[in-house]
């Protein structure tokens, strides 16, 4: 199904209710439509838009939903600063056919007497973000659970800039039985290969500029694997980020299923970087083949 063919005369519903998407819900069942699902924090950009479209070329119809998970936050000063611009959002995305909007506030998304069996992480979840967030996946289950069960979406698709969040998402739909196919989608990038993210908002100019030093540092990783060791290349890229003026929280090459660090390299792999340019903690990742 391609964009143009999904209905334009229906105009975008917002809903703000649980009620709301249960009987919407309902109503998609019986007419047998097929619902993706974007799970979002807003402040909504060409990265999302992308997910969104692809979303819409895949099923029926199409459930956005924008909440500010703060249950996914480690600091509060994290959460105060994230971007929150939903008549902005709504305008994005007024031009794409049969979507529906969900952006509940923080009671309907967790009713108080709305029952959550959390999943263990497992390893994966301590490795990486699991590590310098503590609680920031348990967050991002705790939320996305409550997601799925209520949205019940034949797809869902997710960024691939959030890879850990990525494997963490096909484990909880597997230890939740949800049945859903997760679509993981491309990491869309600024010209000049900056990854797009919410938090680049908060960037000014000049830190603009220095960001671009995460997605350097990562394509010369990329460009030699097994040509240098793999510390050589983490030591080569971590200096491109740091000489840009950021702080590395960390810069892994990891197994992409495990997200194990390597010891040496493999066929595949996948270079983790988050750094502070200022205040703002971005993350960025590239998947690193062996061209030997
Ligand atoms: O990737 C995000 O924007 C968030 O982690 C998500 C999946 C919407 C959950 O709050």
């Amino acid at each position: 199904m391609s964009v143009s063919n999904c209905r334009k005369d229906e105009a975008m519903q917002t809903f703000v209710t649980r009620q709301e998407i249960i009987l919407w819900r309902a109503q998609q069942r019986t007419a047998q439509k097929q619902i993706g699902f974007v799970p979002t924090m807003g402040a909504l950009h060409p990265g999302h838009l992308s997910l969104v479209e692809q979303a819409c070329r895949e099923n029926d119809v199409v459930l956005i939903s924008i909440f500010v998970n703060p249950k996914q936050f480690n600091q509060n000063a994290d959460l105060q600063s994230y971007p929150r611009m939903l008549s902005a959002d709504l305008a994005l995305l007024q031009h794409l056919p049969n979507l529906v909007i969900f952006a509940p506030n923080e009671n309907e998304m967790y009713p108080a007497d709305l029952p959550f069996a959390p999943m263990p992480l497992g390893k994966i979840g301590q490795l990486l973000e699991g590590a310098h967030r503590p609680g920031h996946f348990e967050g991002v289950v705790h939320v996305v659970h409550h997601l799925f069960a209520l949205v019940q979406p034949q797809k869902a698709y997710f960024g691939q800039k959030d890879f850990q969040q990525l494997a963490i998402i096909r484990l909880l739909n597997n230890f939740y039985s949800f049945g859903i196919d997760i679509i993981g989608c491309e990491t869309i990038r600024e010209s000049d290969g900056l990854a797009m993210s919410s938090r680049n908002l908060r960037l000014t100019h000049a830190q603009r500029k220095n960001a671009v030093s995460i997605s350097r540092a990562l394509q010369l990783v990329k460009a030699n694997v097994g040509k240098i060791s793999l510390e050589e290349a983490k030591i080569a890229a971590s200096a491109i980020i740091e000489q840009a003026g950021l702080e590395i929280d960390y810069l892994e090459i990891v197994d992409p299923i495990t997200l194990e660090n390597c010891t040496e390299w493999q066929q595949m792999q996948v270079c983790c970087v988050a750094a502070f340019c200022g205040e703002v903690r971005l993350i960025d990742n590239m998947l690193c083949e062996s061209v030997l």
